[in-house]
């Protein structure tokens, strides 16, 4: 009996030990849609070190700057070919008046940011650094209109401003300010959470304003895409009345934050978290796909033929506040590299109706891509993702199936040990990226690939020591890509054990 139990332990310890075996199965002959580079885009606001203090530092700034703008953050945002950016906010959006964010900078007037926190706003940012931010980076502009304190006249009028070429007296204002070219307005707007601070409307009601306000932006050259600003999570109504709207629609947009604890007044720490946070987050940030899925339902009935897409125009983990630290500033670890990872991969999956999605936000908030501190600039783990995904961008989508795909379990959270995503680039090469959720167990996968011949595999992978493991300016390499040796091809399939926590993304010749 006792030598029974002693080696039913010895079993279970090996068993415990030994990786995981799972077949994922790639179907390259059967494409799925276009992965819109849009699903990589990012928001910027006037909130916390963003912009001020951040993206921009003004042209006096000790810091290298090209008038203002950082040339460390432009050239990491450019580095990860970030395809739009969306801007003034957010809440910042609606109570933000253009024509205060234009002319000689020292005649701009300071007003306050009510949204955060009642700090003094010099306008020094306005439109025509925001459009010299995007053309440096090579990005498209989203600007967000305001519908809480303004007009469909402020907004028609900024439209004309920014891009008539006529000889109206708002066209020559932008020229006599600098610009003589018109620019280019990819998307427009119409407020933000207009279901809380953008206004405390009801779908219903804000439907209506959309329709009439939606009616006056026009522009004479490329119509920009107009967005309506939609509902959060779980929430379908606004969806309903959005997608009722016949003309002068093409977005609606949701929002989706991850917390760890699902309570907004206690998230849980950015940093120190135990594995019940890790996979609670996991398991949250999983939760988008539902959401998706529930606004598609209603997509389809009501816009069957597709012309509304869903724009996740603010998404991204939220964490309780930084002592000490600029507002919404927090540091961003290992675990916020999944979070983006699994986002992308469900984003990809719904790639017919998901067109955009902007993470929330670049610089020294939320989970940003960067974060500075004088003239020092480190890159999160969230950066290292956006990165490695760069030929996901417009790639075509490409079903992936699992074999027996074992759970990871942790207390009441269960969620599948690996995710996985597939497509075809731009390039024509296949592209491929596993996540292994589970902390502690590495995996031994076999990617089977039908209907592409296989010759090699280049991959990298993103993991750490732990966790939380995270990037400061002491310590600005501890999370970032390393080559991944150890890929196998044997005829339609690449072997490959994956460590635990890890992110590998393959490029398939
Ligand atoms: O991204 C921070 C804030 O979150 C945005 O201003 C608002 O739209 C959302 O609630």
């Amino acid at each position: 009996m006792k030598k029974c139990a002693t080696l039913l332990l010895a079993f279970l310890v090996h068993a415990s030990a030994q990786a995981a075996e799972v077949t994922i199965r790639i179907d390259a002959s059967h494409p799925g849609p276009v992965i819109s580079r849009y699903l990589y885009g990012q928001f910027m606001e006037h909130l916390g070190r963003d912009i001020y203090d951040g993206a921009w530092v003004g042209p006096d700034s000790p810091i290298p700057n090209r008038n203002g703008l950082r040339l460390d953050v432009l050239q990491a945002l450019k580095d990860i070919h970030v395809p739009v950016i969306r801007w003034p906010g957010g809440c910042y959006a609606d109570e933000y008046h253009w024509r205060n964010g234009i002319g000689p900078p020292d005649e701009r007037p300071v007003t306050l940011n009510m949204s955060w926190g009642g700090i003094e706003e010099t306008n020094a940012f306005g439109t025509h650094e925001f459009f010299e931010l995007v053309e440096a980076i090579g990005a498209d502009a989203y600007v967000a209109g305001n519908l809480g304190t303004g007009s469909a006249r402020e907004m028609a009028e900024w439209l004309e401003y920014m891009t008539s070429d006529s000889h109206s007296t708002l066209a020559e204002l932008r020229r006599a300010n600098g610009r003589d070219a018109p620019w280019r307005v990819a998307f427009f707007g119409v407020g933000n959470e207009s279901w809380g601070c953008g206004g405390n409307m009801r779908p219903e009601y804000y439907a209506d304003l959309y329709r009439q306000t939606a009616e006056f932006l026009k522009v004479s050259g490329e119509r920009p895409k107009k967005i309506a600003s939609g509902g959060h999570d779980a929430l379908t109504t606004w969806t309903e009345a959005l997608s009722q709207v016949r003309t002068n629609i093409d977005g609606i947009s949701h929002h989706y934050y991850t917390t760890p604890s699902g309570v907004w007044a206690a998230k849980g720490s950015a940093t120190e978290f135990a594995e019940g946070e890790w996979i609670s987050t996991l398991s949250r940030a999983l939760r988008v796909e539902d959401h998706i899925a529930a606004q598609e339902a209603i997509l389809g009935r009501n816009d069957p033929e597709g012309r509304i897409g869903l724009y996740f125009d603010e998404w991204g983990a939220w964490y309780d506040a930084t002592p000490g630290a600029s507002a919404l500033y927090q540091q961003n670890t290992l675990r916020d590299a999944f979070v983006a990872a699994l986002h992308f991969h469900v984003f990809h999956r719904h790639a017919a109706r998901v067109r955009m999605a902007n993470i929330a936000q670049s610089v020294n908030v939320l989970q940003a891509m960067v974060l500075t501190q004088g003239d020092a600039l480190v890159l999160t783990p969230t950066y290292h993702v956006f990165k490695m995904y760069v030929p996901f961008q417009d790639a075509m989508s490409l079903p992936v199936s699992y074999d027996e795909l074992p759970d990871y379990v942790l207390g009441q959270y269960r969620v599948p040990s690996l995710s996985a995503t597939a497509a075809r680039g731009t390039d024509g090469k296949l592209y491929a990226s596993v996540a292994n959720l589970n902390p502690h167990e590495a995996a031994e996968i076999s990617l089977t690939v039908a209907g592409a011949p296989l010759k090699r595999a280049s991959a990298q992978v993103l993991t750490a020591d732990a966790m939380n493991s995270h990037n400061t300016f002491a310590v600005p390499g501890a999370v970032q890509p390393k080559p991944f040796g150890g890929i196998v091809v044997a005829g339609s399939t690449l072997k490959m054990t994956l460590p635990a926590r890890a992110i590998v993304m393959i490029g398939i010749d």
